[in-house]
């Protein structure tokens, strides 16, 4: 069988060494990729130059005769030209949903409207054009959060505390129009304890793969700007099953069917950001991907034929037997370049990877230099990864291997795993 996967991050990294190790025959290509995972897998030849565009990517597909097209990114599925719409029309499998159905990431303002019609508890928002109509939206509550609806790069979101810094940020997206075109969304402030939950989604069918956190602030105890994530954590006793049971009931199965409802069709990972607050979970966002760095973390913990699993997935047969997940807990550190997340230095020479053991690294930004050696090569460099049968001696077994690790300005939190529980 031979499986595409799409992107060239961490998560993608991650997500081909478990299908690698899938018990059979699998040849696994990567577009876009990175040097690392050209370790693993190989290129998608192309004919015609750059594969940039949806369709030359599905023509490269067809003459390599690709069985299975991953997606790892939500970049090409959200494209106007969507992967998932173009590999159906092509007759390839495609792991990961059509256009219309990514717009729950899409889109703020659909995500928060799918909910209101589905009646999947969320917070109280409203949807704005003017700086005037969201003040006046706000009222006296504070503190309050502003989304811009559209690609912002992860900066797009400002929890403010006051009427001065809301008129601030409403200013930069409305007014100086900072992110271009796009309305705004006025949310109500949610509480409690962040929590995302990994799902199977296909068609009428589901199965929760995991629970998992993120931590998303540069620096220890959660100081410090907002990054892609610093590292994350999982493991099934994160949650106790009632609230597991209450997660599942009014949230992921009312969202499973609020999709086949209005005929949007969803093959693929479905990341659920739940805020728990003290009247119950409630949905912070949708992404129609696994999260990165939490696949990092998650995805070495599933045993079985996972290459299979897919598969039978997008055929649209979902296929729990064909995967488990192990017992116990997962942690992973990301080791970021100097200046990440205002910036990020590249170029930085990386030492003692090969002598992690009883951990995994995943390439997030690296690149191979003129010698042939790993050197730094975006904001989050590397992500090690351990799995142990008790949260502390993940923790210890990740720093442990962590340690031997070291590049030129290396930012890297030493608290994952290990505070907010
Ligand atoms: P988002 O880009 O929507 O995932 O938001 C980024 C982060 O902002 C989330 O991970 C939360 O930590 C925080 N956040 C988003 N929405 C809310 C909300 N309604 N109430 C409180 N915090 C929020
Ligand atoms: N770790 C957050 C995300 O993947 O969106």
């Amino acid at each position: 069988m031979k499986i595409l996967v799409v992107g060239k991050g961490g998560r993608e990294h991650a997500l081909i060494s478990a299908l690698s190790a899938s018990p059979g025959n699998v040849s696994i290509y990567s577009f876009p990729g990175s040097d690392a995972i050209f370790d693993l897998a190989q290129p998608l030849p192309s004919e015609d130059g750059p594969l940039g565009s949806v369709s030359s990517l599905v023509s490269a597909m067809q003459r390599e005769g690709i069985d299975l097209c991953v997606a790892g990114e939500e970049s090409y599925l959200v494209r106007e030209e969507g992967l998932a719409n173009a590999c159906q029309i092509a007759g390839i499998p495609c792991w990961g949903p059509p256009k219309e159905a990514a717009q729950l990431e899409a889109s703020k303002e659909f995500a928060k409207e799918f909910m209101l019609r589905h009646a999947i508890p969320t917070g109280g928002y409203h949807a704005v054009d003017t700086v005037e109509a969201a003040l006046n939206a706000i009222g006296e509550q504070y503190p309050t959060v502003l989304k811009f609806d559209g690609l912002a790069a992860g900066k797009g979101v400002a929890i403010c505390p006051d009427r001065e810094s809301a008129e601030e940020f409403l200013n930069e997206v409305l007014e100086e129009r900072k992110f271009g075109d796009g309305r705004l969304l006025v949310e109500e402030y949610l509480e409690g304890p962040e929590i995302s939950i990994f799902v199977s989604v296909v068609d009428h069918d589901f199965q929760i793969l995991a629970p998992a956190r993120d931590y998303k602030r540069i620096f220890n105890d959660d100081q410090g700007p907002n990054t892609g994530g610093m590292g994350a954590v999982s493991s099934w006793e994160m949650i106790a099953p009632d609230l597991m049971k209450v997660i599942e009931e009014t949230i992921v199965r009312p969202t499973v069917a609020g999709l086949v409802n209005d005929g949007l069709p969803y093959r693929g990972f479905l990341y659920f950001g739940l805020m728990l607050t003290q009247s119950g979970p409630k949905v912070l966002e949708y992404n129609c991907r696994f999260g990165d760095p939490e696949a990092e973390v998650v995805l070495p913990m599933i045993r079985g034929d996972f290459a299979a699993y897919l598969y039978e997935a997008a055929r649209g047969s979902l296929r729990p037997d064909l995967i488990s997940i192990a017992d116990g807990w997962g942690v992973c550190v990301v080791s970021a370049s100097a200046g990440y997340p205002a910036s990020s230095r590249t170029g930085d020479l990386i030492s003692g990877m090969e002598t992690v053991a009883g951990a995994q690294v995943f390439h997030a930004g690296t690149r191979r230099n003129a010698q042939g050696d790993f050197e730094t090569a975006g904001g989050r460099v590397l992500v090690v990864s351990a799995t142990d049968s008790s949260r502390e001696k993940a923790v210890a077994r990740v720093y442990a291997e962590c340690e031997k690790i070291h590049f030129d300005g290396m930012q890297r939190r030493s608290d994952i795993g290990v505070k907010n529980f």
